[in-house]
């Protein structure tokens, strides 16, 4: 059985590439072998590829938006606001969300992802953040007007499934730089389900979040980085009563809370930030391949339980 879920199966884009290449994720027909055995409950990957003529449907577009708003939080971090087709924001409206965007050059080596922060469906707008850092990053700074944006992907976390099934329960989320631009999608379906949510944010460092958060969200702040990371996290209250803990953070942060998890909550579910390099989004290039047991899977595209990746590390496709 292939114990792997794939981020767009059963969506508007599945089957995608992968399929056409003997390497869908999750259909082991189309990966060419003979018996049936994935672990798919929904419309059959199989019969849709083979009623689609034997080739990929609907892919990911690139367009062209324009900037409707733009903040310089700080020296190099700007948060932006770009219009898209209400259907764009809708798809971006999920915990996880993310789209490929690159300043105005045809050459799309220059794409590089980013979280969405915020999503505003009736306004056809979405709101990312990012830090000048490199190449790609300065032609965004140097592109106030308008850029260009691929969508939607959604694999921006690992533990989907946790996000979505915890229910009026305490929840803890950890973050810290920039990968807090994808907390507040997270925080949005964690509370519409009834849940009560703390937020410990690193100190010190960017807090560029604070003005998508509601209200009735407990923000903590510390130090999360070297030997004061587990002082911190224990002053916590009510350790034992956390039923779920989303990480948005450096991967050693993830570690931090997988440790305290185990420590006082062992039961409690678990999604961390998706860390690895993503270069194309769509399984394709494999910079983001992830080594589980004897098993290398694409982290851009499929979904895994973070509390069993017992060993990872890049490998060529
Ligand atoms: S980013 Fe290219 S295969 Fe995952």
């Amino acid at each position: 059985m292939n114990p792997f879920e794939c981020i767009d199966a059963g969506t508007e884009f599945c089957p995608c590439y992968l399929a056409e290449v003997g390497e869908c994720t999750v259909c082991t027909l189309l990966q060419g072998k003979e018996v049936c055995a994935c672990n798919w409950s929904k419309v059959c990957i199989y019969q849709r590829y083979l009623r689609n003529g034997s080739k990929a449907v609907k892919r990911k577009q690139t367009v062209l938006c324009d900037i409707a708003d733009s903040q310089r939080i700080e020296d190099g971090i700007y948060l932006k606001k770009i219009a898209v087709s209400r259907a764009m924001a809708r798809s971006l409206n999920h915990p996880g969300s993310y789209v490929f965007v690159r300043g105005l050059t045809e050459r799309s080596f220059f794409d590089a992802p980013m979280a969405i922060v915020a999503s505003d469906i009736m306004e056809g707008t979405v709101t990312l953040a990012f830090h000048v850092t490199g190449p790609k990053t300065r032609l965004l700074e140097r592109s106030p007007l308008r850029l260009f944006l691929r969508g939607p992907y959604w694999n921006g976390l690992q533990g989907n499934r946790a996000v979505e099934s915890v229910r009026d329960a305490r929840c803890l989320v950890v973050t810290g730089g920039m990968s807090q631009a994808s907390v507040p999608l997270v925080i949005k379906r964690l509370l519409a389900h009834g849940n009560k949510v703390t937020l410990l944010v690193n100190t010190p460092g960017p807090f560029f979040i604070s003005g998508y958060l509601p209200d009735d969200v407990i923000v903590r702040k510390g130090p999360l980085h070297g030997s004061q990371g587990q002082a911190t996290m224990e002053q916590l209250p009510d350790k034992e009563s956390i039923a779920f803990a989303f990480s948005a953070g450096s991967t050693p942060q993830h570690d931090l809370v997988t440790a305290f998890l185990e420590r006082h909550c062992p039961g409690a579910g678990l999604a961390v930030s998706n860390n690895h390099t993503f270069c194309c989004g769509e399984g394709i290039c494999g910079s983001c391949m992830v080594t589980m047991g004897d098993k290398s899977v694409r982290s851009c595209k499929v979904q895994f339980d973070p509390k069993q990746v017992a060993e990872e590390g890049a490998v060529c496709p």
